[in-house]
């Protein structure tokens, strides 16, 4: 699912994650980066708030788990990320930034339903995102 989704992601799409631990978020991400067509491994950041990856479009890839000042987030430089640069944006523990999320993105809610399972939802704000969200609808329709 995240390597469709991946492939559907356009130059400046925000993508916010929200989920507890052992969601599948970082899961979730390494699939995207495959639909990005990016080569490196996907790592979970830990101590690093944002980690770039080139593919098709340059992945950026932030982890607030660790941010819990708004300070901390006002440092992150997010509007240059969101705004400026040409790349895909994924932010696990997105909650943490709600306020300074652009108006259009794609919100994804994951949560743990037993040790080999994921409950995944999808909220797109914008007609671009609605759009991915249908295209993904479809090919699961097809693989069903
Ligand atoms: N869709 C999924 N279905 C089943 N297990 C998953 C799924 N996504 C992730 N997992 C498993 O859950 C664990 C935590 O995944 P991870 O992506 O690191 O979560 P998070 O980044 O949300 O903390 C890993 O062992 C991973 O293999
Ligand atoms: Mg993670």
């Amino acid at each position: 699912m995240g390597k469709d989704l991946g492939r559907y992601l356009f130059s400046s799409s925000v993508v916010a994650l929200i989920g507890g631990l052992g969601s599948g978020k970082t899961t979730l991400i390494q699939g995207m980066a495959r639909g990005l067509e990016v080569s490196s491994p996907v790592k979970s950041p830990s101590f690093v708030l944002i980690r770039e990856y080139a593919g098709r479009l340059p992945l950026y890839h932030f982890d607030l788990y660790r941010v819990t000042q708004d300070k901390e987030i006002l440092n992150l430089g997010c509007e240059e990320y969101f705004y400026q640069k040409r790349g895909v944006v994924v932010i696990e523990w997105a909650d943490r930034i709600k306020r300074y999320l652009p108006s259009e993105y794609l919100g994804i809610s994951m949560s743990i339903v037993d040790a080999s399972s994921r409950k995944i939802t999808f909220r797109p704000s914008g007609a671009l995102y609605q759009q991915i969200v249908e295209k993904m609808r479809n090919h699961l329709k097809r693989e069903i």
